[in-house]
């Protein structure tokens, strides 16, 4: 039985347009798999605390030397570990903030980037140890990047997902990025035609 780690982002609940493509997304893989089981993390709704001095010391030392206090710090970072790991496919859906991640998808990164857990040495240097999982990254931004235009080289949110999954050793990731969603909180166009754009590329990720 498959499962997908469904993890939401945007603040902006039912008004959201990453979240309505996720929503889109978890109901298609549900159809092409069925019996799936589906995990959902609210990040707009998980208190995920920024990584403190506790943290980083018990990240870096021994499980078996580790204070109460280190393991208390660690507690919500082996937990979300354990739901990334447990995934055979993950699908991201988050809002462009300031050309990068939202803080709360960031605080999340630095919780299950943990050495010895998701990435450790290996015979020839560093290495990710999350193998297998496929992952989808839905994300919403106001403006478009288009490839080749002079906004593209200001979205530096994708290329650094793809970088710092890479480095925990997710290689199959696929991006649908929905640019210009200004447009509909203009009232240039409705929000189900501006979604119908991207319901084919939701729908072939969601059956890779
Ligand atoms: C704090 C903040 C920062 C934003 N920064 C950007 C940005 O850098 N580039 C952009 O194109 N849109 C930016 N936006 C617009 C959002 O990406 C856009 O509204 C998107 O649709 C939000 O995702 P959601 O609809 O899933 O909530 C920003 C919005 C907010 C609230």
């Amino acid at each position: 039985m498959s499962t997908l780690l469904k993890i939401d982002v945007s603040p902006r609940g039912e008004h959201s347009i990453s979240r309505k493509l996720s929503n889109h997304f978890a109901t298609e893989w549900q159809s092409n798999h069925v019996g799936g089981k589906i995990i959902t993390r609210d990040l707009a709704t998980t208190k995920i605390p920024y990584v403190d001095l506790p943290w980083i010391a018990g990240a870096f030392t021994a499980p078996e030397q580790q204070t109460g206090d280190h393991k208390a710090a660690l507690k919500l970072s082996d937990e979300l570990i354990e739901e990334l790991l447990a995934a055979d496919e993950v699908v991201i859906s988050t809002p462009m903030y300031n050309f990068n991640v939202p803080a709360v998808l960031k605080a999340w990164i630095d919780h299950i980037v943990r050495l010895n857990k998701t990435f450790g040495f290996g015979t020839q240097g560093l290495k990710g140890f999350v193998k297998g999982t496929k992952v989808t990254i839905v994300i919403a931004s106001g403006s478009e990047y288009t490839a080749g235009s002079p906004m593209e080289a200001y979205n530096v949110q994708g290329p650094y997902l793809r970088v710092v999954l890479g480095f925990i050793g997710i290689t199959d990731i696929t991006i649908v990025h929905a640019g210009g969603t200004n447009r509909v909180a203009q009232g240039q166009v409705t929000a189900p035609a501006f979604l119908e754009q991207f319901a084919h590329e939701v729908d072939l990720a969601a059956s890779k």
